[in-house]
C-alpha cells in the first residue's frame, strides 16, 4: 500500500503530522502562510493574549552551540560549531487580539485544508480572567481556528496566575480548561509545562477539566552561561538576566520523558510531541510513545524562520520510513503509532544479569567507567 502521511488527530484531518509550534515562526499571517505553502500539516499560532505585552530591551532569542571537537559552549556566531539549543525570554504575542481578528478568518479562507490552532493565554486569579479565557476562546472559533491551545506553559511570567504556573497547579488546570470548554466549540488542546515533579498529574487535571489533547513539552526553565572573559550572562540586559526557557536539541530526551510519562498513564488519549524534533528520526520517538502529532519551533527558527527545509526532511524522512518498513503492513501514522509505549517500565523491571555473573555492576569496558577489575573468585 501506498505511503499516506495524512492522519486524525481530535477528529481533525492532517495532511501530515508535522505542526509549527506556537512561537516566532507562526507570529504573523504572512510567516503562516508562507509556512502552508512550504508543506506544513498545521500551525500553532504564537500565543494570542487580550492584552499588548513589551519584550525585554535587546534579542529575545539566542541559540547556543558547541565548538566541534572542543567542549566550547557559547551563544556567540561562529563557524564549525554543532546546535544545542535555542534560549528565550520572549512574552507572547506583542500583538493583541485585535491584531489577529481578520487575520486568522483570512488564513483559514485562503488554506482551509490547512490545520490552524490558536494559541491562547489570559489569568486565571478570578473571574474576569476566567472570562477573559472565554472572551478569547469565542473570538478565535468565531475566525475559524479548528482548534484552541491553551498555554499553560510559558516559562517567563511573574503573574503567579499566568502561564506556567497555571500548568503548576492542578486546580488552575481543570478550572480554566473547564471554563474554556464551556464555549468552545472546536476540540480544546493544552499545552503544559515540563516544569513540575510529575506531569501526569496536571495532565489528568486538564483531561477531567474536558481537554481533549495535551501538547508537550514548552521550553525547559533555564539560565544563559557566563561568558568566561566579561563576566556577563550570555544574554542580559544591563547586566541582569532572569530564568528563560531552553528549546532545541538538548531537550529532545527531556521532553521524551515527560511524553513517556503521560502517554502510558493515558493511552488512550491524544498527545502532541513537541521538543528538540528537526527531523523524522527525531518525530519518530514521540510517535513511538504514542503522539498523534509533532510540533516544530526551534528547528523552524534557523530554517528561513519558518523550516521550508526541515518540512522537506520530516515529509520525505516519514514517506521512506514507510515504504522501508511496508513489508510489516504499515502505510499510516496509526500502523505504528505507540509502539514502544509499554518498552518504558519501571527501573525494577529492568533485566538484572544473573548472581553469578555479577560483578558490581563493572561486567565489561564501558564509555565513561574506569577499565574493570579484575574479580578474584
Ligand atoms: C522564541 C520562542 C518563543 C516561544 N513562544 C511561545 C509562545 O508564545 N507560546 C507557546 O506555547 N510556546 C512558545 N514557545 C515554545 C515552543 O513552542 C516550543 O514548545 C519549544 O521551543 C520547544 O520546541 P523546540 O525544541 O522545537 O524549540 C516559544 C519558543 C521560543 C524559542
Amino acid at each position: 500500500m501506498a505511503a499516506d502521511l495524512s492522519t486524525v488527530y481530535t477528529g481533525i484531518r492532517f495532511e501530515n503530522p508535522f505542526m509549527l509550534a506556537s512561537a516566532p515562526p507562526t507570529e504573523s499571517d504572512s510567516n503562516i502562510m508562507r509556512a502552508f505553502e512550504a508543506g506544513w500539516g498545521g500551525v500553532v499560532t504564537k500565543t494570542i493574549g487580550l492584552h499588548p505585552v513589551v519584550n525585554v530591551k535587546g534579542p529575545k532569542t539566542k541559540f547556543l552551540r558547541a565548538d566541534n571537537g572542543d567542549s566550547r559552549l557559547s551563544m556567540s556566531k561562529r563557524p564549525d560549531t554543532t546546535l544545542i539549543a535555542s534560549w528565550n525570554w520572549e512574552l507572547i504575542s506583542d500583538k493583541p487580539l485585535d491584531w489577529w481578528i481578520g487575520r486568522l478568518s483570512r488564513i483559514k479562507r485562503q488554506y482551509p485544508d490547512k490545520v490552524l490552532v490558536a494559541s491562547i493565554m489570559a489569568g486565571s486569579g478570578n473571574d474576569k480572567e476566567l472570562h477573559n479565557w472565554q472572551t478569547l476562546t469565542k473570538a478565535c472559533q468565531d475566525e475559524g481556528a479548528d482548534a484552541l491551545e491553551l498555554n499553560f506553559s510559558c516559562p517567563h511570567m511573574d503573574r503567579v496566575d499566568m502561564g506556567s504556573n497555571v500548568g503548576k497547579d492542578k486546580v488552575l488546570c481543570s478550572v480554566v480548561t473547564q471554563a474554556v470548554k464551556e464555549v468552545a466549540r472546536v476540540p480544546v488542546w493544552v499545552k503544559l509545562t515540563p516544569a513540575t515533579a510529575n506531569i501526569v498529574e496536571e495532565a489528568e487535571a486538564c483531561f477531567v477539566g474536558g481537554a481533549d489533547a495535551i501538547s508537550s513539552s514548552n521550553t525547559f526553565p533555564s539560565l544563559p552561561l557566563v561568558d568566561p572573559q566579561t563576566l556577563e550572562f550570555e544574554m542580559n540586559v544591563e547586566g541582569y538576566v532572569s530564568p528563560g526557557g531552553l528549546g532545541g536539541p538538548a531537550i529532545l530526551p527531556l521532553s521524551l520523558a515527560k511524553m513517556a510519562q503521560m502517554t502510558k498513564a493515558f493511552p488512550d488519549r491524544a498527545f502532541s510531541g513537541i521538543g528538540g524534533v528537526s527531523s523524522f528520526d527525531h518525530a519518530l520517538s514521540y510517535f513511538l510513545l504514542g503522539c498523534g502529532t509533532v510540533q516544530v519551533c526551534t528547528a523552524a527558527m534557523l530554517d528561513q524562520a519558518i523550516g521550508p527545509n526541515v518540512i522537506r526532511k520530516l515529509i520525505s524522512g516519514m514517506t521512506e520510513f514507510l515504504e522501508r518498513n511496508a513489508h510489516r503492513g504499515w502505510s499510516r501514522l496509526e500502523d505504528f503509532r505507540g509502539l514502544k509505549r509499554d518498552a518504558v517500565v519501571a527501573h525494577s523491571q529492568i533485566k538484572r544479569p544473573d548472581e553469578r555473573e555479577y560483578h558490581g555492576g563493572y561486567e565489561e569496558e564501558a564509555e565513561g567507567y574506569a577499565r574493570p577489575e579484575k574479580v578474584s573468585s
